[in-house]
């Protein structure tokens, strides 16, 4: 029996290196990794800098506490803050961890505001997070029915309508709506930058912040630093994580405005968030996507992996739809989704199925073109063979 809770349905295969695009097992077989640890590594595996960040501070001072002033945490935060325009900033360890940040600083702008019951709007197919703010945010029964009781105060509301929001605007008790710009676990689905634009008008109109949920489209993953900045409205609340220490554990509730100043002493805290190692990884991964070609990567690995893929597809009506921004790039498929990803491990790539069948390809921004076609080639061939096995 494994020590290990069976809380993972695992691939049969275990990874023991990585360098950019590459990660190898223990027997030395590469593998083309399409996943990026779920929007993780967007630098690639071991990015020179970041490792060099992250064993230079290893070797100075790991761990202090948020008891003291932090010097690479203040440095981060003026790096991130410099880079969006929010005016301040909350370090944690993970997504959930943002999110959490993110609903308590709606609560309390509510409380703030003499809102006793204060209120969030999110959406159908939404993936906030495990920890049960997050999951009572989140979208889906299969995930939150064996949590019952969920914790209250969120409304739900269909994506994309922004009729359904205008329709609850008399409700007092709403402080803020929370949204993924591209939902990642949802299926890849962006929002039309036209609702946005609408939930922006509606949050002005009616005081509530406006708050994105980062985690997985933030970083440099949708060919940004973060999305909104491709999409022409900038949020109350950005909370992220996952590409933000490239592999390090750190996450980021930032806000601006009335919201900047929300959260007080005690209101908020974590023994490990925003350490000197994390930040010190943090900053090496907001330095590097600095460079604009890097981030210019997104839309060129992204045009070179469809291509390879349309060539090789045989059958085009084996696709239903494709979808995404940058290297977040869904591929809703009509041949049965589960089955996929082995078939793709066995031709040596790392890719994901969510939703039931979309698939789900989150490369590096580090990709060549000549592995984003070889990664293209792959996934045609493993919708070509189970199109040949269905019919
Ligand atoms: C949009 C979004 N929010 C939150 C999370 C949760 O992040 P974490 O697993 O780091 O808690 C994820 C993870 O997939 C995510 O995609």
């Amino acid at each position: 029996m494994s020590a290990i809770m069976p809380t993972y349905k695992r691939l049969p295969v275990a990874f023991v290196r990585g360098r950019g695009a590459t990660l190898w097992d223990a027997e030395g077989k590469p593998y083309l990794d399409g996943l990026s640890g779920i929007a993780v590594t967007n630098l690639g595996h071991c990015h020179p800098r970041v490792t060099q960040a992250v064993v230079e501070q290893a070797g100075e001072l790991v761990h202090t506490s948020n008891l003291f002033r932090i010097a690479g945490q203040e440095q981060l935060g003026a790096e991130l803050i410099s880079a969006t325009g929010m005016d301040s900033v909350f370090f944690c360890n993970s997504g959930a961890e943002a999110n959490e940040a993110a609903i308590k600083l709606a609560r309390r702008t509510g409380h703030n505001r003499g809102t006793a019951q204060p209120t969030i709007l999110v959406l159908e197919g939404a993936f906030h997070g495990r920890t049960l703010g997050a999951l009572a945010a989140t979208a889906g029964d299969k995930m939150r029915a064996p949590f019952e009781p969920m914790i209250p105060g969120f409304i739900r509301v269909p994506r994309d309508d922004l009729q359904a929001v205008h329709d609850l605007a008399s409700n007092r008790n709403i402080v803020a709506i929370l949204v993924e710009p591209v939902q990642g676990e949802g299926g890849v689905r962006p929002l039309d930058p036209i609702y946005l634009q609408g939930l922006r008008a509606i949050c002005d109109e009616h005081g509530w912040l406006l708050m994105f949920d980062e985690v997985q489209t933030g970083n440099g993953r949708c060919g940004a630093l973060y999305a909104y900045q491709r999409l022409n409205v900038v949020p109350d609340v950005l909370a992220t994580a996952k590409g933000l220490g490239n592999g390090y554990p750190i996450g980021a509730c930032m806000a601006r405005g009335e919201a900047s100043l929300a959260l007080g002493v005690g209101d908020h805290g974590t023994t490990y968030g925003g350490s000197p190692l994390a930040c010190a990884a943090g900053s090496a991964v907001v330095n590097t996507l600095a460079d604009t070609r890097l981030l210019a990567r997104a839309d060129v690995v992204r045009e070179r992996l469809l291509a390879a893929f349309w060539t090789d597809l045989v059958e085009p009506d084996n696709v239903a739809e494709v979808r995404g921004l940058g290297l977040m790039v869904g591929i809703e498929v009509t041949v049965p989704g589960e089955g996929l990803v082995l078939a793709a491990l066995e031709r040596s790539a790392v890719i994901n199925v969510t939703a039931g069948n979309t698939i789900r390809l989150l490369p590096p921004l580090v990709m060549s073109d000549a592995e984003a076609e070889q990664l293209g080639r792959v996934v045609a061939e493993v919708v070509n063979q189970a199109s040949e096995v269905t019919t």
